[in-house]
């Protein structure tokens, strides 16, 4: 159906939030995000959330199970609103022992599933190595299932990432601009379907009330 997709239905601007995942000390996941952050940016705004800046400890209570609300910290509650204001997240993901980076998922897990539910997602993986992160895409798609996101199709796979781009993001090739750009309009095409709907409907409810 996105093969239907046609440059003058992009009319309005997106929130897309761009989420990285390695925290580690000279990080190729900084020229990726470059890059896609690169290409969002021609047409949308960009949010980026960075474990490294976010500097969060390892989960001491997800917002979700907070007993007291009144004992969430304001930083929690603030990551919380950035979330909640995006129409769609690209995941900046690498692959560690054939699954997510911890940094990733300790991001998410401080943030109920209910503040990303129902937004779509697009994967960019990378590794070192010949497969891409391709086994970190199966988890993410599971991942972000679990917290009720609606992944796109085609993901971005960056085989080789640290030839792939230099260190400004900039690709070798055009072939992984191409790539992109496949996932990135998939991501669009979803959240404007979905903005345009959920905007007079309200989702349904999570489970029998
Ligand atoms: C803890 C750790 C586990 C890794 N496991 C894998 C792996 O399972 N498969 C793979 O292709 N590369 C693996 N790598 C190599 C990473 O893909 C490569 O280091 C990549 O640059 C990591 O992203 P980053 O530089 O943004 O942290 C691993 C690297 C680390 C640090």
């Amino acid at each position: 159906m996105y093969r239907q997709y046609k440059a003058n239905e992009m009319a309005g601007k997106l929130k897309i939030g761009v989420v990285i995942s390695s925290t580690r000390e000279g990080r190729i996941g900084e020229r990726i995000t470059t890059f896609v952050k690169n290409a969002i940016l021609k047409d949308h705004e960009v949010v980026v959330f960075d474990p490294l800046e976010e500097d969060l400890p390892l989960t001491q209570q997800s917002l979700n199970f907070m007993y007291n609300p009144s004992s969430v910290p304001q930083n929690i509650k603030d990551l919380n609103d950035r979330f909640k204001a995006l129409d769609a997240l690209v995941f900046v993901c690498a692959e560690y022992n054939w699954s997510l980076p911890p940094a990733l998922t300790n991001l998410m897990d401080n943030i109920p599933p209910t503040t990303v539910a129902w937004k779509p997602c697009g994967f960019v993986t990378y590794s070192m190595g010949r497969l891409g992160g391709s086994r970190a895409a199966v988890q993410l798609r599971v991942f972000t299932g679990g917290m009720g996101m609606m992944a796109v199709p085609t993901g971005t796979s960056i085989p080789l990432a640290h030839q792939a781009l230099d260190e400004s993001g900039k690709p070798k090739d055009d072939t992984l601009s191409k790539e992109l750009d496949v996932t990135l309009k998939q991501v669009y095409w979803a959240a404007k379907a979905l903005k345009s709907y959920a905007g007079n409907n309200p989702a349904p409810n999570w489970a029998p009330s």
